[in-house]
């Protein structure tokens, strides 16, 4: 396994990677990786002859006050991730590398950002979008794979894979939890203990309105409120947003159907913790 900061070095690799026939899949991530990215990982190995990981905390898609300085980082443990999965080649490169002096060109999907996360934490898709196309030019993979975990993210990056015609195929991987039901999450590190329990109300609200559901419920707004007042009863929850929308568009249901996804993101707090799930089986 490689591990390659310069971005020239990064594009001569999969030139001469493609040129001899090979295909590429690639797991763009931020680091500090947890099984969950090792899923992907697993996933991209089985896709492509040679498996790029990326590690690149980028500062475009952090707002203002946010955790972009904070943001945890360990390249020693996540090598030994990478190692383990099957990874040929690690891409690392620095801020310098991505946005040297000048830099003025950003990627903006319209519509499906500007509701849940796209609406609590503004330019953060822009960032996104910007930093995978850069991504996708530089590694120039067959296939990426992604996490539902980031469900907005995915549905995102895939209306610009067609708005923008990239020959890539991408593939979307399962949330990956704890044994307990947590969904696994870089930032889950910033949580104390006492809030490490409470989160656990992200993941029961998806059971409670599964539950709901499976009683016979139907209108969105209903469950929507149930599932606030039982978030509500966690001490430290604040509620960022909790929302139905369809699967494709994103937009909030009315009436629950097989498209129904509940999307969540509480804070715990200063810990901004999000997930998402389908509510009834197809
Ligand atoms: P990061 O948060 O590091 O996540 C990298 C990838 O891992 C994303 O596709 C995310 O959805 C996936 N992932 C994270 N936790 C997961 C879990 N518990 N189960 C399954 N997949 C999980 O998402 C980003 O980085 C960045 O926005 C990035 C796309 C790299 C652009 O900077």
């Amino acid at each position: 396994m490689d591990t390659i900061k310069s971005v020239n070095e990064m594009q001569q690799f999969v030139i001469e990677a493609r040129a001899s026939g090979k295909t590429i899949a690639f797991v763009p991530t931020m680091g500090f990786l947890h099984q969950g990215h090792v899923s992907l990982l697993e996933e991209g190995r089985k896709r492509g002859d040679i498996l790029v990981l990326s590690i690149f905390v980028n500062p475009t898609q952090f707002g203002q006050g946010e955790d972009f300085e904070d943001y945890p980082r360990d390249l020693q443990q996540d090598s030994q991730f990478a190692k383990a999965a099957g990874v040929d080649i690690i891409f690392a490169p620095d801020a310098s590398a991505m946005y040297p002096i000048g830099y003025a060109t950003y990627v903006d999907v319209d519509g499906i950002t500007s509701n849940l996360c796209g609406a609590s934490r503004p330019g953060h898709f822009r960032g996104v979008c910007t930093v995978v196309s850069k991504l996708f030019n530089i590694v120039q993979p067959h296939t990426a794979i992604f996490g539902a975990k980031d469900f907005q993210q995915l549905a995102v990056i895939k209306r610009m894979i067609a708005d923008m015609n990239m020959p890539i195929d991408i593939v979307g991987m399962p949330i990956f939890r704890e044994d307990d039901g947590l969904a696994m999450s870089s930032r889950n590190v910033y949580l104390s203990d006492d809030h490490r329990k409470q989160a656990l109300v992200l993941s029961q609200s998806l059971n409670l309105g599964r539950e709901l559901i499976a009683a016979g419920k139907t209108d969105a707004a209903s469950i929507v409120s149930q599932l606030t007042d039982n978030i509500k009863m966690q001490p430290d929850a604040d509620i960022d947003y909790i929302q139905i929308c369809h699967q494709l568009s994103l937009e909030d249901q009315v009436t629950i159907d097989a498209d129904s996804v509940l999307l969540l993101a509480v804070r715990f707090g200063s810990t901004r913790l999000i997930d998402n799930g389908f509510l009834r089986e197809a």
